[in-house]
């Protein structure tokens, strides 16, 4: 069968080969590949930047936001076939840590978890591809135009998730929310503050095309230039660009009691300066939060396929501004400005 593989740790490796067939210790469900979505971390992985091999392997099979239908399981696995499914992305690590032992692997404490696609374990870019049922999710079949939009879904599902969390230390109604970065990630994102009745706005350097209509269309605000100069501070922000000066201007930025979601990861090297002075008495004095997040576990995923079910689906769809052919595959690598999320199709049905 066909997959795309890197040598991780090998600049520009990436290539479409034949490999063999996924013997059954890589889990119990058989799954035909739909769709394969491709993001930031697929770029850092081809560039070697970022990125581990299985044990004993040399290459990696590329892919984690993945959409397939189930060819063949077990019956008591909950699974039948042409079920729609996605792959959750990490596994628990072996010891397990206190988080990964009760399922929250999205917050593993001793860095030993495995990733489909990225740490250590083969991804979802193969045309046929197993995985445990305990690590599948079952998809409404209406969502099988949409469906590999789940995992990145997820990741947001677990940011907005955790914001709320925070929120709720005290008496708590945002109004605000300032995403930054109109990829799918900031999209998504969006797209759930607005499900959530907050008044949204979206912050890119693109200003036209594709990206400002889709906020216009979610009924939110779009803007370019430096967040520094917005006319308002925001309850919260999702900063999904990882670029120094926006992270800091969106610190900067956030009325009292605001949170500052990182979900965008930086390049290295980025240099900003900081008065630390300023920053502790912004956050001291007025019980600001800064916080990272990362991955996404069962619970998220659920929550991920309630928000793309609530969406409408006409926009929901303009978030997959192309589609390629497996043949193809290196047009995928090519971003034009008006890319959202780029997908590979394995087959239609
Ligand atoms: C994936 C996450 C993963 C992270 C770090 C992201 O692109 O969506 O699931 O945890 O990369 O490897």
């Amino acid at each position: 069968m066909k997959a795309i593989t890197i040598i991780p740790g090998q600049k520009d490796s990436a290539c479409v080969k034949d490999v063999p067939e996924p013997g059954e210790s890589e889990g119990d469900v058989l799954v035909r590949a739909l769709a394969l979505g491709i993001c930031g971390t697929d770029f850092e992985l081809i560039s070697a930047e970022y990125g581990w091999a299985p044990p004993g392997s040399d290459h990696l099979i590329l892919g984690h936001e993945s959409l397939g239908r189930v060819e063949d399981a077990p019956e008591n696995t909950g699974f039948a076939k042409n079920d729609l499914v996605v792959g959750v992305v990490r596994r628990p690590d072996p010891v397990p840590c206190l988080a990964c032992a009760v399922d929250q692997w999205d917050m593993c404490r001793n860095g030993k978890y495995t990733e489909r696609g990225i740490k250590e374990r083969n991804g979802f870019g193969s045309e046929l591809w197993r995985n445990e049922s305990r690590f599948l999710v079952k998809l409404d079949p209406g969502l099988s135009d949409v469906g590999v939009l789940m995992e990145p879904a997820s990741v947001l599902a677990k940011a907005w998730d955790h914001i709320t969390r925070i929120g709720e230390r005290a008496e708590w109604k945002p109004r605000t929310v300032l995403i930054t970065g109109a990829g799918p990630i900031g999209l998504l994102g969006a797209m759930m503050g607005t499900q959530k009745g907050l008044e949204v706005h979206v912050l890119d350097r693109v200003t036209d095309g594709l990206k400002p209509r889709l906020v216009h269309e979610l009924g939110g605000e779009y803007h370019t230039g430096r967040v520094r100069d917005l006319k308002f501070n925001p309850d919260v922000v999702i900063e999904c660009t990882g670029v120094a000066q926006v992270i800091v201007d969106s610190i900067d930025k956030i009325g009292n009691d605001g949170i500052v979601c990182l979900v965008g990861v930086s390049s290295h090297g980025q240099k900003d300066t900081i008065d630390v002075g300023c920053l502790n008495r912004k956050l001291v004095l007025e019980n600001g939060v800064i916080f990272g997040s990362v991955n996404s576990n069962l619970h998220h995923y659920e929550l991920a396929q309630k928000a793309l079910l609530d969406a409408d689906r006409g926009w929901l769809s303009k978030l997959i501004s192309r589609r390629e052919r497996l043949s193809n595959w290196r047009d995928v690598l090519k971003r034009s400005p008006d890319d959202i999320k780029v997908i590979i199709e394995f087959s239609t049905n």
